[in-house]
């Protein structure tokens, strides 16, 4: 097992965990994972900081831990020479940062820290310093007991979910959901490359530009022609080609048993999307009802919606499994609520 770590964004780390956990349930490998407010330690056999940063919406930098140590001891005498040399080649370019995810900022250790082990990694490779574009990023935190010196990537990912916001899309809708929100939903959903998607409720496609950036094939059903356009529109960059977006009424699936391998969506409410007169309840239960028919067996379907609709109870009483369940506050008036089933 190697020791690896991430760093998500924001406070609010119960999505974050429920994404983290799902991804590393998709590379089958074995992992024991522990939880410092933002900072997630992942013993592994497979290189699951690599898969974050790949995968991960919320994780804003991922890596290996190189050693890790008591606290009282900033001269990191608990660090191997080996593990430096291994990590900074004499012909790369390298940036030592410091990090307090303790109460206190730490501010004199953390400049001792950072001092010894930049002149520690100069000796020991004569490699060159660069602070603004490192070939090596060293990276030492500091927790309550200890002191993890990492080997860190940011999240290319991050920023190319930025550069995927709806309004920088070539269509926009305002009922269009965000790139970060769609691609840890299909990660909840466990889309994997090359995997069967459907968005029942597709819009002006979101949900299935994310499922179709990590390469799956994915399909929508919508009822509006003018979203239908815009969807093909911002599908039409796509990394995965075979997408279809169909005009539809998701209670009348025209599909058949198994053909998916999940399902990942958001269902109209709030005043941005029209449901033509239909109760949004309605048209979450009979999608409830019908998914386990279209998805196949282990399949997952994962559904937003307002915290009001109550679409947890809605699970509950068609007694599926949920294998994720977390609240999301958007503001006052609005709480998104995350469920994702498996069948
Ligand atoms: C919240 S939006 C979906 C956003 C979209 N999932 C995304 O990723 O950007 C809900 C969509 O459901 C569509 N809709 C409403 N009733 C429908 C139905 N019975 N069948 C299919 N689509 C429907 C609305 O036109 C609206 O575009």
């Amino acid at each position: 097992m190697r020791a690896f770590f991430a760093i998500i964004s924001g406070n609010d780390v119960s999505l974050a965990k429920a994404e983290i956990d799902s991804l590393i349930g998709l590379t089958g490998a074995e992992a024991r994972v522990s939880w410092f407010g933002q900072l997630v330690q992942i013993e592994s056999t497979h290189d699951i900081a690599h898969f974050l940063l790949e995968r991960a919406a919320l994780t804003k930098e991922a890596g290996s831990i190189i050693g890790h140590g008591p606290i009282s001891d900033t001269s990191m005498g608990w660090l191997s020479d080996d593990a430096l040399t291994a990590c900074v080649k004499p012909t790369e370019t390298f940036s030592v940062r410091t990090k307090s995810l303790t109460a206190e900022r730490h501010v004199e250790q953390r400049e001792r820290l950072s001092a010894s082990l930049g002149a520690r990694i100069k000796n020991l490779t004569n490699a060159r310093v660069s602070l603004d574009n490192p070939d090596v990023s060293v990276l030492a935190i500091i927790i309550p007991d200890r002191i993890l010196v990492c080997i860190s990537k940011e999240s290319r990912l991050r920023l190319e979910l930025r550069l995927r916001k709806p309004g920088r899309k070539p269509f926009f809708h305002p009922s269009m959901m965000n790139s970060e929100l769609a691609r840890v939903m299909c990660n909840l959903a466990g889309v994997k490359p090359k995997a069967v998607v459907l968005d029942p409720f597709c819009g002006g496609g979101g949900i299935l530009c994310e499922a179709a950036s990590i390469g799956a094939r994915a399909v929508g059903l919508e009822l509006n022609w003018r979203l239908i356009n815009g969807a093909l529109k911002n599908l039409a960059g796509s990394l995965e080609r075979e997408t279809s977006v169909v005009q539809a009424d998701s209670r009348l699936l025209p599909l058949q048993i198994g053909q998916f391998d999940c399902i990942t969506t958001d269902p109209p409410y709030g005043r941005a999307s029209s449901t033509r007169g239909v109760k949004a309840r309605k048209l979450v239960l009979t999608l409830l009802e019908n998914a386990p028919e279209i998805v196949r067996d282990r399949g997952r379907l994962c559904i937003c919606g307002s915290h009001e609709m109550g679409i947890k109870a809605m699970i509950q009483d068609l007694g599926f499994t949920i294998k994720y369940h977390v609240l999301v506050p958007v503001h006052s008036g609005l709480t998104r609520e995350l469920t994702a089933v498996e069948f």
